[in-house]
């Protein structure tokens, strides 16, 4: 009896409500579950630092983390890369670091890191933001002569040397950027956090 005069296509469209909202329940009730089991994500993606540790790391090698959603690079440097960075100062747009923004006090020296061998850089462009690629090679043919390793970014062709310092007359106006970190041991950096007073 109830069932007369009920429109069929009103049933289903009623029917297809009532399922949608049950699942809608069903994920509601899930989500807080999931979103307590993961608590070292959700920390991350609000900027919590990330450990990294350096001893896997060969010489020359660059390793990639994301910190804050963000690419950060880790290089381990040889002597000839170090040797190589006091070469290009008449080359380079701010060769001192002076725009306090890309560089925190800490990294405020020739090699842009707290310890010469080891260099920390977010992966971003400052020109509009591309990724550059890692170029630690010397002389190679597409990029000339001069080259003496370094960052070369494939979207308007700006260059950084091996310690993120942009060379003169590309798009990128600054340098790659130094973001905080500070060394816990003597191989594990914190990514996200400056040294105690350097901040
Ligand atoms: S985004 Fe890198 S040169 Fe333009």
């Amino acid at each position: 009896m109830a069932e007369q005069g009920v429109d069929p296509r009103r049933r289903r469209v009623l029917t297809t409500a009532v399922s949608v909202v049950g699942a809608a329940g069903a994920v509601a009730a899930v989500w807080p579950f999931l979103a307590s089991m993961r608590p070292s994500v959700r920390a991350q993606a609000a900027g919590a630092p990330v450990e990294v540790d350096l001893e896997p790391i060969e010489p020359g090698q660059l390793v990639r983390v994301k910190w804050r959603g963000k690419p950060v690079w880790i290089v381990y440097r040889t002597e000839e890369m170090l040797k190589n960075l006091e070469k290009l100062d008449d080359k380079l747009r701010d060769p001192d670091s002076e725009v306090v923004s890309q560089t925190p006090p800490f990294a405020r020296n020739r090699w842009r890191s707290i310890k010469p061998e080891y260099l920390v850089l977010i992966g971003i462009c400052t020109h509009l933001g591309c990724s550059p690629t890692y170029r630690p090679e010397v002389a190679p043919e597409d990029l000339g002569p001069d080259w003496l390793g370094g960052f070369f970014c494939p979207c308007h062709g700006s260059r950084f040397d091996l310690a993120g310092r942009v060379y003169k007359g590309v798009p990128a106006p600054t340098n790659l950027e130094v973001p905080p970190y500070r060394y816990v041991s003597d191989k594990r950096i914190l990514v996200g956090e400056a040294p105690e007073g350097a901040a």
